[in-house]
């Protein structure tokens, strides 16, 4: 039986964007709304070209197109408690992906933290396009929500990926948010990415961690309701969508950072490659080539991972382990040292896998237990992540 109370008194967003499935939004309306759904229609210059604005006007939702009226894109921004777009043409796909602010409907969610969850309908070509799929990685990766597309017969007579989600299966996914997960309010803390120890002013040493896997699961939290701080290494990635960062560089930067949320951390996901070791003094100026050889002394940065997880109380903490050889007995160890709750391993000598690569094949092993997951794309691993973290987390509760 459908639960229809999930969505009751909360504030959806539904954005309409031009395409031919628009013609199936007063019947995602109605069903909205039969669930208690506090609805506000925002559609795109195009859309009115496709659904008649009267038709939703009379299911008592007229719909908003401008931008004009004051500060309405910051009041609906802040109302929503969920954003679908549905349809999504290919052309929000990529205004979207750009950050593009030209409607009243870029501009809204350019400016509202509330999860976006996206329905597309195009052609199956339009899709498959490299541009859309460019478009549609790098929207998933900043934690926005894909519903579909379905394969099947299209308006257009092709057939293939790029029919709308039925309305069914939109609810259902808004549902599931709107339910709430184990992680909802759950204040996390992500770091992620290498860190850079400075040695003189122009050069450092650093490592290879891209920081996409921990970015990619400040996302997947983020999409499952906790309130995420990443507190990032320098990268060049973008800042997940409802993800608050600390941009540090340092492995003592990055301390700081993640001890001052001490007493409000539930959740620590250490993914970053913080250094082991930095070096002794960083000189002031340009070091000078001069001998043959040169000795550096580096000292122990602090174990930031170790001092969270002998916290008290200490959040639920997890570790990552990144290793050459060896890796599941290592990553055994360091769980077991550091007293961590969970601890994500992860080969990083197998090609197209690890750093700076948007697959990765990790092994979960906790106190009973090692899991290995088959390798998938960083940004699923991630959601996986976050849904099995959610679980423990709800079962340490109910210990
Ligand atoms: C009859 C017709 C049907 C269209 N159907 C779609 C569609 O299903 N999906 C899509 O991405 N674009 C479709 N387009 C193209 C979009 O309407 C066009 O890219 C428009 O600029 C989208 O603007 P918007 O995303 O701001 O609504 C269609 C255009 C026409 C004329």
């Amino acid at each position: 039986m459908e639960n229809t109370r999930q969505l009751a008194g909360r504030h959806v967003l539904l954005g309409v964007t031009g395409g031919i499935a628009a013609y199936k939004v007063p019947e995602l309306v109605r069903r909205l709304r039969e669930r208690g759904a506090d609805v506000r229609v925002v559609l795109s210059h195009s859309a009115s070209q496709f659904v008649a604005p009267g038709a939703l006007a009379a299911l008592g939702t007229p719909p908003l197109v401008e931008t004009a009226e004051g500060m309405l894109h910051i009041d609906l921004a802040r109302w929503a408690d969920v954003i679908v777009i549905a349809p999504a043409t290919a052309h929000v796909l990529a205004r979207l992906a750009h950050g593009l602010a030209d409607d009243l409907l870029t501009t809204t969610c350019l400016a509202s933290t509330a999860p976006i969850y996206l329905a597309p309908a195009m052609n199956q070509a339009m899709w498959q396009n490299a541009a859309t799929q460019d478009n549609r990685a790098a929207l998933s990766a900043r934690g926005l929500a894909f519903i579909g597309p379905a394969e099947g017969a299209q308006a257009c007579g092709d057939t293939g990926p790029g029919r709308m989600a039925e309305v069914a299966e939109i609810l259902a996914a808004l549902e599931d948010r709107s339910h709430g997960t184990a992680l909802q309010g759950v204040r996390a803390v992500v770091t992620a990415g290498p860190t850079y120890e400075p040695l003189d002013a122009a050069r450092g040493v650093t490592n290879r961690s891209s920081g996409k896997m921990g970015y990619a699961i400040a996302a997947a939290l983020a999409e499952q309701g906790a309130s995420v701080t990443l507190v990032s290494g320098p990268t060049s990635l973008a800042t997940p969508h409802g993800v608050r960062k600390v941009p540090v560089l340092t492995a003592l930067d990055m301390h700081s950072a993640v001890l001052a949320q001490r007493d409000h951390m539930q959740l620590f996901v250490g993914a970053a490659a913080v250094a082991d070791y930095r070096p002794q003094t960083a000189l002031p100026a340009k070091l000078k080539k001069s001998g043959d050889t040169l000795t550096v002394t580096f000292v122990r940065n602090p174990d930031i991972l170790a001092e969270v997880a002998a916290l008290a109380p200490a959040p639920f903490t997890v570790g990552f382990a990144a290793e050459t050889h060896d890796l599941e007995a290592y990553a055994r160890e360091k769980l077991m040292r550091k007293g961590l709750d969970l601890i994500v391993a992860n080969p990083i000598d197998e090609p197209g896998t690890g750093f700076a690569s948007d697959h990765n094949r990790v092994t979960l092993i906790d106190r009973d237990g090692t899991y290995p997951w088959a390798s998938a794309p960083k940004t699923e691993i991630a959601r996986r992540l976050a849904l099995e973290i959610g679980q423990r987390l709800a079962r340490r509760s109910h210990a």
